[in-house]
């Protein structure tokens, strides 16, 4: 059992703030730091920690953010055989303003994430004819995302992805998608429906089962997560839990989600433990720091069981 991440690589800078500034405004910040991170590379860590063979594909720069991105992917026990370097961009970059409450705003700079082209990706095709799933987000090219669901339809294999950062999809695409894990931002985008309820969501997440995606799994924060497909939906209440830094959340749930399933887990078990993954990751500050392991997993479920 495996899954292949092909994803995204960015060294987050990130500043602490009490709030984020106006336009036009100057403010004094609380603190600075880098912290690795990236949707594909978080993704793929976290599915790693959860226990799964996990191979990362996708692209960084021939520089010290690169080098420090293929040494925590290869001391996290991932397969980076297939984790390119390339010349005419640098590793990519994540500017994130964290406000005291844990909330973020990021801007991704892709750099050598948007130099991952077809051609890297065809060199895959083996690859993902021998793993079990597909996971990927939206942090390359659009045209990785169209070839990958292309693949994945071709050697029926499980595709999951993350709908991150937001854009519209193409029919092909939600065609092939086995599971889509969207927050609710991400869904209102993806159905053009402005979603405010539960209710809201489930016809949201609906919609886009009727469009050909098997299953959709809403992300709602502090109000847990909605498992929907086109015969029944299971909302799961989010922990009270404090927040320190809620980047890589969405990344958190994704992962586990993945590594579970490829475990034989179930659907209803798997977006629980997912659950309770993302409410441990926003208790700790970065992304890839931030990650917890399965018996940190399984400790926070055995303290919250009655959730
Ligand atoms: O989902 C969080 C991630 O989004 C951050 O690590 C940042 O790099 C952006 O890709």
């Amino acid at each position: 059992m495996s899954i292949l991440v092909v994803g995204s690589f960015m060294m987050d800078c990130v500043t602490r703030t009490p709030q984020a500034p106006q336009a036009g405004e100057t403010i004094t910040g609380i603190s600075y730091k880098n912290y690795p991170g990236g949707k594909g590379a978080n993704q793929a860590v976290a599915a790693r920690r959860m226990g799964a063979e996990v191979i990362m594909a996708g692209m960084v720069g021939n520089d010290s953010y690169g080098e420090t991105f293929i040494n925590i992917m290869k001391n996290a026990g991932i397969d980076i055989k297939n984790i390119k370097k390339t010349n005419n961009a640098s590793t990519g970059i994540g500017s994130i303003t964290l406000e005291e409450n844990g909330q973020n705003r990021i801007i991704i700079v892709p750099g050598a994430n948007y130099e991952y082209s077809v051609a890297d990706l065809m060199t895959l095709e083996d690859c993902i004819k021998e793993v079990d799933i597909v996971l990927t987000q939206l942090e390359l090219r659009e045209e990785i995302t169209e070839k990958l669901a292309e693949l994945c339809q071709l050697h029926k294999k499980i595709f999951i992805l993350n709908p991150a950062p937001a854009r519209s999809l193409s029919d092909k695409v939600l065609k092939a998608v086995s599971i889509l894990t969207p927050n609710e931002t991400e869904l209102q985008l993806l159905t053009g429906m402005k979603l405010s309820s539960m209710k809201d969501y489930v016809k949201g997440a609906r919609l886009l089962c009727n469009a050909g995606v098997k299953t959709v799994v809403v992300t709602l924060g502090d109000k847990g997560c909605l498992f929907v497909n086109l015969n029944k939906e299971i909302h799961l209440p989010g922990y009270k839990v404090p927040v320190v830094d809620t980047t890589g959340a969405g990344d958190s749930f994704t992962g586990s989600l993945a590594a579970s399933i490829d475990s034989g887990l179930d659907i209803r078990k798997s977006i629980k433990i997912a659950n309770a993954v993302g409410a441990l990751t926003i208790q700790k500050n970065g992304a890839i720091p931030s990650l917890p392991d399965k018996d940190e997993v399984l400790a926070f479920m055995n303290l919250n069981s009655k959730v």
